[in-house]
């Protein structure tokens, strides 16, 4: 009923709209009074979690994908290695492992066969497991030594997306805890990160708000066969989340490439016509990924692509070479992913929409895959 779906004609809709109290509610209680950050769900010993010299997070699908944007902030923010692999390929590789090793397991449902298995092999290997989970109570966090929540509420589309939006978070909130833990980061720093931090709900429904524009562009496509996705630093994992999001939802083969290896193969698959969308970097941030990125858009429209730019607020850079533009808010780099997905969401959503598809249950998919 309309009533579950809070109004929305989806859930998939509702869920999309749920992102800024999804992000809100995960961020909440999490400082004490000083602002330090304090994660008492953690029961992982402090002495342990000083130690750890290296962190391998283990996830499937759309969660594999927040563990890809946690690998920059981690390793950025804690100076520990960090490696992200797909739970089902993780065990089978006998991969090296030891009680100096954070085993981050993340899942929304906390019931994912693959990564249930994965977790089991980390601990007999003598490594620490937390869980990034969204359900209190799931297996995952049942047999993990400790669990961080996220408060994104029930998801009932079966692709994600405020689960999406609360793992980032809460793996932001890990390296910040483990900055702070581990002498990388001083008070102030982790402060003014919690600052930003509290400032995102407000941006992501900044975003939303352009969804009558969004949805207008993905209308206009509902024919298209095929869409590439060029995304750079953080931005590379949302460029594979927008085009997971395409296929589950509309069905459409989508391929998501890091930017810089579009010179290396895929330009090749550039001709008239193909869509091209392009998440570009702040320009404020790290300035040279920004002009690069810029390039790449000029290179695939000299050779006939259309191209959908998702571009931070007052980026001129992006005007010449953009068909369509989605406007970001101004964001540290390293969060823009809590942005810079919110409009490939809404605009897989809407192409599905437009296709007459069922976007909360999308074909031969299922919510959580409880075998191997
Ligand atoms: C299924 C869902 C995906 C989800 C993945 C991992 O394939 O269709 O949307 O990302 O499982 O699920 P989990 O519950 O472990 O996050």
């Amino acid at each position: 009923s309309a009533a579950v779906k809070g109004g929305f004609a989806t859930f998939m809709e509702k869920e999309i709209h749920d992102q800024p109290l999804a992000v809100a509610d995960t961020l909440r209680g999490r400082a004490d009074a000083e602002g330090r950050l304090k994660l008492d769900e953690l029961r992982i010993d402090e002495s342990v979690l000083r130690l750890i010299n290296k962190i391998i997070v283990i996830a499937c699908g759309t969660a594999a994908y927040a563990g890809h944007v946690a690998k920059y902030a981690i390793e950025l923010w804690c100076r520990i290695p960090v490696e992200v692999e797909l739970a089902h390929e993780f065990r089978y590789r006998d991969p090296i492992v030891d009680e100096k090793t954070l085993v981050v397991a993340i899942s929304q449902s906390g019931e994912t066969m693959d990564t249930i298995m994965a977790v089991r092999h980390a601990r007999e290997q003598g490594a620490k497991v937390l869980a990034i989970c969204n359900t209190h109570g799931s297996t995952i966090p049942r047999e993990a030594d400790a669990v961080l929540y996220t408060h994104a509420g029930p998801e009932v589309a079966v692709a994600s997306t405020k689960a999406f939006l609360a793992q980032i978070t809460a793996c932001y909130l890990l390296g910040a805890y483990l900055a702070q833990l581990r002498g990388n980061m001083f008070g102030d720093e982790i402060r003014s990160l919690l600052d930003e931090l509290g400032t995102m709900p407000d941006k992501v429904a900044e975003v939303i708000g352009s969804e009558e524009e969004i949805a207008r562009v993905a209308n206009d496509l509902a024919d298209v066969p095929s869409v590439l996705f060029l995304g750079r630093h953080v931005a590379f994992p949302v460029a594979m989340e927008g085009a997971l999001k395409l296929k589950e939802l509309a069905y459409i083969h989508a391929e998501g490439f890091a930017a810089g290896e579009l010179k290396h193969g895929p330009i090749a698959l550039i001709d008239e016509g193909q869509i091209v969308v392009v998440i570009v970097p702040s320009p404020r941030g790290r300035n040279e990924l920004h002009a690069k990125v810029v390039s790449n858009i000029q290179e695939v429209r000299a050779r006939g692509a259309k191209t959908i730019v998702i571009a931070e607020d007052g980026d001129a850079d992006v005007e010449p070479y953009a068909d369509v533009i989605f406007r970001i808010p101004k964001t540290p780099t390293l969060l823009a992913p809590l942005v810079a997905v919110v409009p490939l969401q809404l605009f897989a959503c809407h192409l599905a929409g437009a296709k007459g598809l069922d976007v909360d249950q999308p074909r031969n998919l299922a919510k959580s895959v409880t075998v191997e």
